[in-house]
């Protein structure tokens, strides 16, 4: 049987049956809102590099936060600017750094709405990167020390990608997520694409007693050019160099789903996409061979490509927006991090 007893427009002849045949529904609970903290009091600042966003302090941002959990939004992911940058990042661990003093003011505020933190040491070090590099000391007391591995060291500031020390840069994450999940974090997320940082997070949560902390590991983290806006947001450009020596080369998917499947042994309760648009064939790999909760990251990029296009006249925002929601959960995501998370929820 064929053309004209099946018509496949039978079913797109009005929304009610639109609606009946949908395959997938973005909802209000599938969205994650990120918000950014800086240091200060009384802040609303708008972003420069992104439309609808903005700065607050600590003071402010609970009241932001209200607003979000009122529309039905679950969580808010908190990014953080500290007043003071330094080599190891500091202020990442501080109890009183803007993204602890964040979370206590949106817990006591509306204690339902769930909060993840994202922990990476970028926009906390003095360079730009998610990690420390070695110092010479340290490098002396390392193991087998060699003049080849030295020259390397000596240099790894100044090539285009510069080499992070992995291991030393674990304990400061561990100490990160351990600080973040004192103030009363829900979910901490490891942004920083170092290896073993599931294990050393779920570690120090564990012996720590936060056995009920989850950690949203950005596993599938892509070195892309898409951040561009949250750098500036974040004001965590690096000093020099770029992070491929960390994320991962936007070519490779079979090594997506490898770097998923161990930060799921090393203990991630929920493994995240990132970013989402040019990447929907990894979340639909990963959605097929992972049964746990997948996230992806619609970044800064994708949310600003959209802005600018509408901006120019050129495209419907909202609809644009919906399709580009829609898209990332028929790929295969469970839930959706998204500077458009109080814009769709008040359409939806
Ligand atoms: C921190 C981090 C970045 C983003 C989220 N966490 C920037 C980066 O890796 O350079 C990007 C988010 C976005 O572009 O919206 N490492």
């Amino acid at each position: 049987m064929g053309f004209p007893e099946i018509r496949m427009r039978r079913l797109r002849t009005n929304a009610t049956m639109r609606r009946m045949v949908r395959e997938t529904t973005v909802r209000v609970d599938d969205l994650i809102y990120p918000l950014f903290v800086r240091a200060g009091q009384g802040l609303k600042t708008p972003i420069p590099s992104m439309t609808d966003c903005f700065h607050f302090s600590p003071d402010r941002v609970a009241e932001e936060a209200a607003e979000v959990a009122d529309l039905g939004v679950p969580a808010v992911l908190l990014f953080g600017l500290p007043a003071q940058k330094d080599e190891k990042g500091s202020e990442a661990w501080s109890e009183d750094g803007v993204v602890q003093q964040a979370i206590r003011a949106i817990k006591s505020r509306t204690p339902d709405l769930l909060v993840v933190t994202d922990v990476c040491l970028c926009e906390y070090t003095s360079t730009g990167h998610c990690g420390v590099f070695r110092s010479p000391s340290a490098r002396d007391r390392g193991m087998g020390f060699q003049p080849m591995n030295h020259r390397q060291d000596a240099d790894a500031t100044k090539t285009s990608s510069p080499r992070i020390d992995n291991d030393a840069t674990l304990e400061l994450l561990a100490k990160m997520a351990l600080s973040h999940a004192q103030a009363g974090a829900d979910i901490v997320a490891p942004s920083d694409m170092m290896d073993g940082r599931v294990r050393a997070v779920r570690q120090v949560l564990e012996c720590n007693g936060f056995d009920e902390v989850a950690i949203l590991s950005y596993a599938a983290k892509f070195a892309s050019a898409f951040y561009g806006p949250f750098r500036d947001a974040a004001e965590s450009t690096p000093a020099f160099g770029d992070r491929k020596s960390y994320q991962m080369d936007p070519a490779n998917a079979r090594e997506a789903l490898r770097e998923i499947e161990l930060d799921l042994e090393e203990g991630a309760d929920l493994v995240m996409v990132k970013p989402a648009l040019s990447y929907l064939d990894i979340i639909r790999r990963a959605r097929e061979r992972f049964d746990c909760p997948i996230a992806a990251y619609n970044v800064s990029g994708e949310y600003m490509m959209l802005h600018a296009a509408a901006a120019a006249g050129l495209l419907d925002r909202d609809a644009a927006m919906l399709e580009m929601l829609t898209s990332i959960k028929r790929a295969g995501a469970d839930i959706v991090l998204t500077y458009f998370a109080k814009r769709a929820a008040k359409l939806l």
